[in-house]
């Protein structure tokens, strides 16, 4: 694999660094992009109709089921080399944000510190109606378990279409990507704002944008460099080129 020595030098002298991640970082570790098709039970129904607060309301035992299959199939998959390598990104960058719009927590899981979760994580839950978290459930045939306190309907502590982000969250993303030197996008397809302003904000602020997707995307034509493959392979090969 061959990287522009322009990129390699800039790379190497950056001081803040951001990374923003979407699903493709985690398809290499089994799981669903957002955009592919479902398969079985599911294929009926199209993700952005299951993500929503509406989807909840008019049949919360659905969207209910559809989190408890997506945590299980992340409680069974391991982080891949892709999520390794942005750990020892942070490792070796005086600053390094790592801003993901992935549920599954698996960045975390790799052994990244510094990361803000800007969709929320699925293996978290609250409660519907009061916000409580809850640490511990009981699944049922029968319907949604219910909050310990006021005995509203759980429901996973993710940010569904509609929905605000996490105000902190956001914030520290914007400070981020308007401070940062170089800005990668990684496997996201940058269809959803506000993470998908971001690159934008990063590229008007004069830092150095590098995308690596396995398409090409919206950001595509205005990146520095568009690095095109599998963030899994293309990473580890880049860090180690670099650091
Ligand atoms: P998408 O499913 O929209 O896009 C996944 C992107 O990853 C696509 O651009 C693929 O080309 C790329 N891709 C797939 N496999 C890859 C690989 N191995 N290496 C590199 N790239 C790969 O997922 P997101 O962009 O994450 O929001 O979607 C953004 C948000 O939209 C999600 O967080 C979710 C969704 O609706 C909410 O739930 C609020």
């Amino acid at each position: 694999m061959d990287f522009s020595p322009a990129l390699l030098s800039f790379l190497r002298k950056a001081r803040r660094v951001v990374a923003l991640t979407g699903a493709g970082v985690s398809q290499e570790s089994g799981l669903r992009t957002f955009r592919d098709a479902q398969t079985g039970l599911w294929a009926q129904y199209r993700p952005e109709d299951l993500a929503t607060p509406e989807a909840f309301r008019r049949n919360p035992k659905l969207v209910w089921d559809w989190y408890a299959m997506r945590r299980e199939m992340v409680r069974l998959a391991e982080p891949n080399p892709g999520h390794f390598a942005l750990v020892e990104m942070e490792k070796r960058v005086f600053e390094f944000t790592l801003i993901t719009q992935n549920v599954d927590g698996l960045h975390r899981r790799a052994g990244s510190v510094n990361v803000l979760e800007l969709h929320g994580n699925l293996q978290q839950v609250k409660c519907s109606v009061c916000g409580e978290a809850a640490a511990a459930w009981e699944e049922s045939d029968l319907g949604v378990p219910q909050c310990a306190c006021c005995g509203g309907l759980l429901r996973p502590d993710v940010v569904w279409f509609g929905e605000s982000l996490s105000q902190d969250a956001l914030q520290a993303a914007l400070q981020a990507a308007r401070t940062c030197e170089v800005f990668f996008s990684i496997g996201t397809s940058g269809l959803v704002k506000p993470a998908a302003s971001l690159a934008f904000l990063a590229l008007e602020r004069g830092a150095l944008v590098v995308e690596i997707n396995a398409e090409s995307t919206p950001l595509t034509g205005k990146a520095d460099f568009f690095l095109q493959g599998k963030s899994g392979e293309i990473l580890p090969v880049l860090v180690k080129a670099i650091w």
